[in-house]
């Protein structure tokens, strides 16, 4: 191996990256020090690296990575370095094709790693076929190919990208309009290179899921369906039918049809009965948010424990609280269900369209004493 000092690729690394090596910045290959840059190949300067991985996130768990336009394969490196499962570099030039198994031998992380020798575009064409998916993709062309080529391929390399994946390009200056067409990046620049980020576009449709008993629904319960409504593009109201120590005396598609009757208005709103956990409901209906209504400081204990262990079910799961309106604070299905069969007027506390089943259905005429006595 050549020695600093006494090669060009030694003196044009120093002169670019203002350090005579380059090195893996963080990670289980923190410090490792690279093999000298090849002739031709312009290496991202450690300082320029650690930026973007502060901006990317520091560390990672798992996940697939592409390196294009390879050169030294320190970025691939660097993310393998910080937790990424597996990289693929693709590179055209020989020597550096080399350098990067060089790279990967001082770093420990060969059986991690694939290095293609050939031509950005066919490999790029090759692996969609292939249906390959990836995390994070790195494009770091030579700068007088970067605005032709990277046009051409962005939007290969975006049907690459896995949900939550992102595509980063190194440029000299800001990408042209013919890359802001196919997908919209955010730049920033560190000295005299430009890093654009482009995200994977996820569907914007936002589902939320509002869960409970329903039994029955109450007045409460709606006003909360219908402020969720208002907050989310589409809002499922899952109705239990397998809730812990509760057993209903209406089955849960009678609960449903109550909400679908007084919930008809809501365009956005359907009504689903839910079998088995909450999460895995969420999961089958495209959400990762539980929208409930709380009432008092009382509720808040249950519904703590409830939301966090629904994240440890789902790490992504959120549970988004609406305040219940003061006139609905101490109303409760209980207090309904308890009310309708003593024979006690719930009007109010039930929307209107429902009060007559809900009347009936509840009641429970007071039980004769059996004595025989006139
Ligand atoms: O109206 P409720 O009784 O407060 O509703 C309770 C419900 C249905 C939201 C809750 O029991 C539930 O989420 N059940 C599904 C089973 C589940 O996921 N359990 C684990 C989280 S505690």
């Amino acid at each position: 191996m050549q020695q600093p000092g006494t090669n060009a690729a030694y003196a044009r690394t120093a002169m670019r990256t203002g350090s005579a090596y380059l090195r893996i910045v963080a990670g289980e290959a923190r410090g490792v020090r690279l093999a000298p840059v090849p002739e031709g190949v312009r290496p991202t300067a450690d300082r320029v690296r650690e930026a973007l991985f502060n901006s990317l996130g520091q560390f990672f768990d798992g996940g697939e990575v592409l390196d294009l336009y390879a050169g030294t394969g320190a970025l691939g490196i660097e993310a393998l370095s910080r937790g990424y499962e597996r990289a693929t570099f693709v590179e055209k030039n020989r020597r550096a094709a080399a350098v990067i198994r060089e790279n990967l031998g001082r770093t420990r992380l060969t059986d991690r790693a694939e290095v293609v020798r050939g031509d950005v575009r066919g490999e790029v064409e090759r692996l969609a076929r292939e249906g390959r998916e990836y995390r994070l993709i790195f494009a770091d062309p030579p700068y007088r190919i970067a605005e032709s080529e990277i046009g051409e391929v962005l939007p290969l390399l975006m049907a690459l990208l896995a949900p939550g994946g992102r595509v980063v390009v190194e440029s000299g200056g800001p990408l042209g309009a013919q890359q802001a067409e196919s997908a919209k990046g955010v730049s920033r620049r560190y000295g005299g290179t430009t890093v654009t980020i482009f995200e994977r576009p996820e569907p914007t449709m936002h589902v939320a899921i509002c869960p409970g008993s329903f039994d029955p629904v109450t007045s409460g319960h709606l006003d909360v369906i219908s402020r969720a409504s208002a907050l989310f593009d589409h809002v499922v109201v899952a109705v239990g039918s397998n809730v812990r120590k509760k057993t209903s005396k209406l089955p849960a598609d009678d609960r449903a049809r109550l909400i679908e009757k007084v919930a008809k208005p809501l365009q956005n709103v359907s009504v689903e009965i839910m079998e088995g956990l909450l999460v895995d409901f969420a999961r089958e209906q495209g959400a990762r948010v539980a929208v409930k209504g709380l009432r008092a400081g009382s509720d808040f204990e249950a519904e703590f424990q409830q939301a966090q262990l629904n994240r440890t079910l789902y790490a992504d799961f959120e549970t988004v609280f609406i305040m219940a309106a003061p006139e609905h604070s101490f109303l409760s299905s209980s207090a309904v269900r308890e009310i309708a069969s003593l024979g006690g007027s719930v009007k109010g506390l039930v929307p209107d369209e429902i009060l007559e089943t809900v009347q009936s259905f509840y009641y429970e005429p007071p039980m004769r004493s059996g004595n025989g006595e006139k």
